[in-house]
């Protein structure tokens, strides 16, 4: 697979992400604590600047009046609609196609993967060459 390079790992600080242009693609290349991911900039809702969005977290809540903030700066959240992706994986954390407004009988079942939804992100592979920061496409 042919590898780019894109930036130095000095031009990315942990937290930090470089949106990159290679092979006629849009890349943003993200650093969450020390290590990279790749994720085309096009969002599978309706091809928006998805590595362009803000940066976040996951709230998750054991019960009524508790909740729990993870995860933080590894989710980011497309500029036009607001659609959230996991940065490390790709996958999105909801389906607002099955979003509405009803009421549901609810019960309590572990596990994250009950909110992840069936859209995903393309990735890349990325790792880190000397002081370079290198990506590979397919
Ligand atoms: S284009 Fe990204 S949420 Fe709509």
């Amino acid at each position: 697979m042919p590898q780019f390079i894109v930036a130095t790992v000095q031009e990315i600080p942990p937290g930090g992400r470089k949106i990159v242009e290679v092979a006629g693609r849009s890349i943003g290349v993200f650093n969450l604590d020390g290590v990279f991911f790749a994720l085309r900039n096009r969002c599978p809702h309706q091809g928006g600047p998805l590595c362009a969005g803000a940066l976040g977290g996951l709230i998750s809540s054991p019960g009524p009046g508790e909740y729990h903030y993870s995860r933080a700066g590894e989710i980011v959240r497309c500029p036009w609609h607001g659609w959230e992706f996991d940065v490390r994986t790709g996958r999105s954390w909801c389906d607002p196609k099955k979003m509405r407004l009803m009421n549901y009988a609810v019960s309590l079942e572990p596990g994250a993967k009950l909110a992840e939804g069936p859209y995903v992100a393309e990735t890349f592979p990325v790792t880190v060459e000397g002081t370079y920061v290198v990506i590979e496409t397919k």
